[in-house]
């Protein structure tokens, strides 16, 4: 029987596709990996079994999450379209690498995923497989069945005695790992109305925050947040500590109008309380360690930087040549910021760093001025040289 190895979350969808392969006569493996988005994954493997899986994957991923993909792209600044830390793509091509491992361990010839015919998922998950071994091919049974909405699902499901969840029916579509979290879909696809304060799982709302400010401390070496607070931490429980803490001031939402990579228009919600403070300690901290040319130019690469990630191009070569500017880029972000957290704001409040390359004594407007202003008036002259008439 060929097989297939199948992205699953347990979920409806890819429950569905679970059954949907079956019937189609391949034997069926499914993928999961943990990128700390929760979850009973014991729950998970009794479910796929039950579905008569013999093999389920269940892969801790956390710290790879953290290490490969969110800090390289924290370092480069990867925001995409001035707002979006780009976490359910950046888990993308990561959910793509195990997908082809375990393929080639099993010896399978195709990969399965429950992603939508019109998003950006299905691309970055196909393009990264086919990047890493163009002989697998893939099945995007929501491409394909005829399933139109999520009662037709459950119907397919009944059917085929997968346990549907008695849980409410969520009108919306999420996504959830350490960087951050996703909504579509239900009132939010009007992008005229706000979104109602129930959609929201990792940020309180700011009405209900302390009256006081929340101060914190980001240490960074060479770009990478080690310490928070004073106290090194490994790297996931640093971001999942600052989710917590920033997502209890309302730090973290994020309301984006966007450009879809398949030519739409989409409005998704984010709540990445962890994201949103470390790209801005991080870009105060190079704002204090970078020279003006690398900064500005920095500010190019990083948004260059994060269309790739958004396009689903982590697996390119301008992707890892980019690594490489970046990296040239981290030798002096060492430092410490200071942030002040209050009711859904995060604003810096302090840096620090042995690699300033702020002088006080050219800055300052008191006693100790060392700015040579004779040199001024020529430099005005010729700077102003091209413009006279
Ligand atoms: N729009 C985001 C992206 O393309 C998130 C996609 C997944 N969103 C979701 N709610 N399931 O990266």
């Amino acid at each position: 029987m060929p097989k297939v190895v199948l992205a699953y979350s347990g979920g409806l969808d890819t429950s569905c596709c679970l059954s949907w392969l079956k019937d189609k006569g391949l034997e069926v493996i499914t993928y999961t990996a943990d990128l700390g988005g929760g979850g009973d994954f014991g729950q998970l493997s009794k479910k796929a079994k039950g579905c008569g899986v013999k093999k389920v994957y269940i892969q801790d991923l956390r710290l790879k999450f953290i290490k490969d993909f969110v800090f390289p792209a924290l370092k480069a600044g990867a925001i995409y379209e001035g707002k979006y830390p780009l976490a359910t793509a950046l888990g993308r091509p990561l959910i793509a690498e195990g997908l082809v491992a375990v393929a080639h361990k099993e010896k399978a010839q195709y990969i399965a995923h429950g992603c939508t015919g019109k998003g950006n998922d299905q691309v970055r998950i196909e393009v990264s497989v086919a990047t890493l071994d163009k002989k697998l091919k893939t099945i995007a049974p929501l491409r394909e069945w005829s399933l139109k909405t999520r009662e037709d699902e459950i119907k397919f499901a009944k059917k085929h005695k997968i346990k549907v969840e008695a849980t409410k029916k969520s009108p919306y579509s999420t996504d959830l790992n350490l960087w951050g979290r996703s909504i579509e879909c239900g009132i939010l696809e009007d992008p005229a109305h706000e979104p109602p304060e129930t959609i929201y799982q990792l940020t309180k709302n700011p009405r209900s925050c302390s009256n006081r400010p929340t101060y914190i401390t980001v240490e960074f070496v060479k770009g990478i947040p080690l310490k928070l607070n004073g106290r090194k931490l490994p790297a996931v429980s640093l971001i999942a500590k600052l989710n917590s803490i920033a997502g209890n001031c309302a730090v973290g939402r994020i309301d984006l109008l966007e450009n879809r990579l398949v030519g739409i228009k989409s409005r998704e919600i984010y709540e990445a309380p962890a994201a949103v403070v470390l790209h801005l300690a991080h870009q105060e901290l190079e704002a204090l360690v970078l020279d003006k040319e690398t900064a500005q130019f920095k500010k190019l690469i990083g948004e260059k930087y994060a269309q790739l990630v958004y396009n689903g191009l982590w697996h390119s070569p301008l992707k890892a040549a980019l690594d490489k500017f970046v990296q040239e880029t981290q030798k002096n972000v060492t430092g410490v910021v200071k942030l002040k957290l209050y009711k859904g704001s995060c604003i810096c409040v302090g840096r620090k760093s042995p690699q300033s390359l702020y002088k006080k004594a050219l800055a300052t407007y008191e006693k100790g001025d060392k700015f040579d202003k004779s040199a001024a008036e020529g430099f005005i002259k010729i700077w102003g040289l091209p413009y006279q008439k």
